[in-house]
């Protein structure tokens, strides 16, 4: 299917004419190729599926997002170059191509090899922080994961944003593989909260932890990686172990910038300017003064409390939500069973008799409108 497009041309951004070289892959928004035009120029073209975008109102939206993204020039970013329609082969957004992988393959071979050295996982960390900090400049990717970001010759380059904005607005799932994918998705996201660009370097936090520790950092607290409601748990409770007790050689500083990266609580998340001086800082490199130390041991402690305590109170919450989930689950469903097999439900009420029987008021029931301490009033006719 992929690949009878192979030979096809879509138009560029000046009308030249890019014709489709080879499929790269499937993805949850659409299908990617790599193309040439005439003068060999290599791009990447993404035909993004059209469930998405069926009417023109969304089209002309993917239109004005990928001319936002096409504003953000950074060397650590892929640049968006066009969004097109074509009548054959429907919207499609070309991007510089990248042309040796992705992050995500670097850590599956770092897997086989052994962890990186730190100052070389310091520099690709400081490379995604910057090309965070100019897409953040603009808008929020919304997707960051390693398969987001990719490797064109030594240089890392976060590609994949633009779209995710889109489709989030128009499906508000979790279950959906294109946004924020669960591994890496903040809690305020599970929440269905406001989005902000914290949302960015909480899923940069989890890439970095994973990137020093080859190890994602909630691994070990979800238990069938298939199940969403597992990777929610995870994501709104679970405290990820220290960095340090993996890999005692990291720095405190550098410890500590990932642990707060990854807080729960996104206003206790660092700001770009002050992650990218932390990696671009040597102190860790050098024997920490014990003074220091200590005080950021200390201070590494306190947080561990907080976070503690946000986590227990998160359970909390989500355990009544539970509960009321149940709850309204098993009222309807077992007022459907009494209505099949009884016709009609009333509801009585107690104490309100004016009739001198025993069994009070009758009212029409609404499913959705029982309450537990009406439930045990239920009566038939
Ligand atoms: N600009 C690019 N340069 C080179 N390869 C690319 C480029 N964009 C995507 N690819 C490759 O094309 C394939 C499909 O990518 P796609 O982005 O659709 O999938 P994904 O990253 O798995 O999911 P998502 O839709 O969440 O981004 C992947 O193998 C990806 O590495
Ligand atoms: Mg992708």
């Amino acid at each position: 299917m992929a690949d009878s497009r192979i030979g096809m041309s879509i138009k560029g951004p000046d009308g030249q004419s890019y014709t489709l070289a080879s499929f790269l892959g499937r993805g949850g928004f659409g299908e990617v190729f790599r193309a040439e035009d005439e003068a060999n120029t290599t791009v990447a073209v993404k035909f993004v599926n059209s469930e998405f975008f069926q009417d023109d109102q969304i089209l002309f939206a993917l239109l004005n997002e990928a001319k936002a993204a096409s504003r953000v020039t950074h060397e650590n970013v892929l640049r968006v170059l066009h969004a097109g329609k074509s009548d054959d082969l429907g919207p499609y957004l070309i991007t510089e191509f990248a042309d040796s992988g992705t992050l995500a393959d670097l850590i599956s071979e770092q897997r086989k090899q052994g962890p990186m050295d730190i100052e070389r996982t310091k520099n690709l960390m400081l490379q995604v922080a910057l090309g965070c900090q100019a897409i953040n400049n603009i808008l929020i990717h919304r997707d960051l994961k390693p398969d987001n970001i990719f490797r064109h010759g030594s240089r890392l380059k976060i590609g994949d944003f633009g779209i995710a904005k889109l489709v989030d607005e128009s499906t508000r799932t979790h279950t959906f593989k294109g946004i924020q994918h669960v591994r890496y998705k903040c809690p305020e996201s599970w929440r269905f909260e406001m989005k902000t660009v914290k949302i960015d370097v909480y899923s940069a936090g989890l890439i970095f932890y994973e990137i020093l520790s080859l190890k994602h950092p909630l691994q070990d607290a979800v238990r069938d990686p298939s199940d969403w409601r597992d990777c929610e748990q995870a994501h709104l409770t679970n405290i990820p172990s220290s960095l340090r007790k993996i890999r005692p050689e990291i720095g405190l500083t550098l410890a500590q910038l990932i642990d707060r990266m990854i807080s729960k609580r996104p206003e206790d998340r660092p700001e770009w300017s002050e992650i990218i001086q932390r990696l671009n800082s040597t102190i860790d490199t050098v024997p920490p003064d014990p003074g220091i130390a200590a005080a950021l041991a200390a201070a590494i402690k306190r947080k561990e409390e907080r976070d503690k305590v946000a986590a227990k109170a998160e359970q909390r919450r989500l355990n009544l939500q539970m509960k009321d989930e149940l709850y309204k689950t098993s009222c309807q469903q077992l007022l459907r069973q009494l209505g099949r097999s009884c016709g009609r439900i009333q509801r009585t009420v107690p104490g309100r008799s004016n009739r001198g029987d025993s069994e009070g008021e009758r009212h029409d029931l609404s499913p959705c409108g029982t309450q537990p301490d009406q439930f045990v009033f239920l009566q038939f006719t």
